[in-house]
């Protein structure tokens, strides 16, 4: 009997061997370690033996389970190798891989994200309005009169049906306003369009970032401090920070904001980087007007508000000459900032 298993154990190796699918290495399998096996038939016979050959026929099918085992998990790797090799047959993985392109974060990006989380900090709140504005948002509240020149056809944005592409994002603060009651602390970024001659520093559309701060007790000193703070986190802990008086129709007094700075190569100059002021109490009248209610009481509040310019921003920033640059999307000038 242990001959028959030795034997049948030959059998089993010679088939496993033979196998070159699997498919029919899965048959030896059933064939030789199933239920029906020539092994197992032998072992029912065990009862017939002697206490003495039980052992020895024990260890001989034993041995032969364990060899045909081992030998069926052999043949299955060599298969699954050979079928990944055949997988990639005429593949050179010596060659330099294809690179996926990765896109990067738009130069105009990196610097509004960076002004919003300098601004976040001081505790602006993020706020949006249309860029399609009526002229009571864009102007008319902000106590623009019906003359002004920002006002022309030639210098806006104008629909048939009234409406218009807003002149800057100035129009949000009314928007937020209407909204919300004070305390009011928004900064708004956004596009802005206006009829400009393209050229190397002016395009129709442009963005803005738009600053309201409305309270009891807001004072000139407190937009003075906040916009330092803010073109020293932007720009430096020494940068100059220059307030020149200027006009502006919604805010009284007005000014201009200069940072002193040196682009590469060039000598420190002066550039305008914003205007701010203090909210015109006309414009909490014509607020009040819109809202039908006295809550932004110009006996009570005052607040301050600030538009500067993001594509000046990025522009002074990566030292970029051409603002065309900002809307081409060529990625050999975007991939730069990657
Ligand atoms: N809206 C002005 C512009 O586009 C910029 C500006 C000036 C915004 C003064 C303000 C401000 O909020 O107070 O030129």
């Amino acid at each position: 009997m242990i001959e028959q298993a030795t034997q049948i154990q030959a059998e089993a190796l010679a088939a496993v061997e033979a196998a070159n699918t699997e498919a029919t290495l899965e048959e030896a399998r059933v064939k030789f370690l199933g239920k029906k096996s020539p092994l197992n038939a032998l072992a029912g016979e065990m009862r017939n033996l002697s206490n003495e050959e039980k052992p020895k026929l024990g260890a001989a099918l034993n041995a032969a389970r364990h060899a045909i085992g081992a030998a069926l998990d052999t043949r299955k790797q060599s298969l699954q190798d050979a079928a990944d090799a055949a997988s990639v047959e005429g593949l050179d993985p010596s060659m330099p891989g294809r690179s996926v392109a990765t896109g990067s974060l738009h130069p105009l990006t990196i610097v509004k994200d960076r002004a919003i989380q300098i601004l976040r900090r001081l505790g602006f709140a993020l706020a949006d309005g249309p860029e399609i504005e009526t002229e009571f948002h864009c102007f008319d509240a902000l106590n623009t009169p019906a003359d002004h020149p920002a006002r022309n056809d030639s210098d806006t944005f104008y629909f048939d049906s009234g409406k218009l592409l807003r002149t800057h994002t100035s129009s949000v603060q009314v928007r937020t306003m209407e909204k919300q009651t004070p305390p009011v602390k928004i900064i708004a970024p956004g596009s802005a369009y206006r009829r400009d001659e393209i050229d190397a520093t002016h395009l129709s559309v442009f963005n803005q970032l738009e600053g309201l701060y409305v309270d009891k007790d807001v004072r000139l000193s407190d937009l003075k401090g906040t916009l330092e703070f803010f073109y020293r986190a932007m720009f430096g802990d020494n940068t100059e920070v220059r307030f020149r008086p200027h006009f502006f129709p919604f805010t009284e007094p007005s000014f201009e904001i200069d940072v002193k700075l040196q682009v590469k190569g060039e000598a420190p100059k002066w550039i305008e980087v914003a205007g701010c002021g203090m909210v015109d109490p006309a414009v909490f009248e014509a607020i009040n007007e819109s809202r039908g209610d006295t809550a932004f009481d110009p006996a009570e509040l005052t607040g301050y508000a600030f538009g500067m310019g993001l594509d000046r921003l990025a522009m002074i920033q990566y030292g970029i000459k051409d603002i065309r640059l900002l809307i081409e999307n060529d990625t050999r000038f975007l991939s730069q900032f990657a």
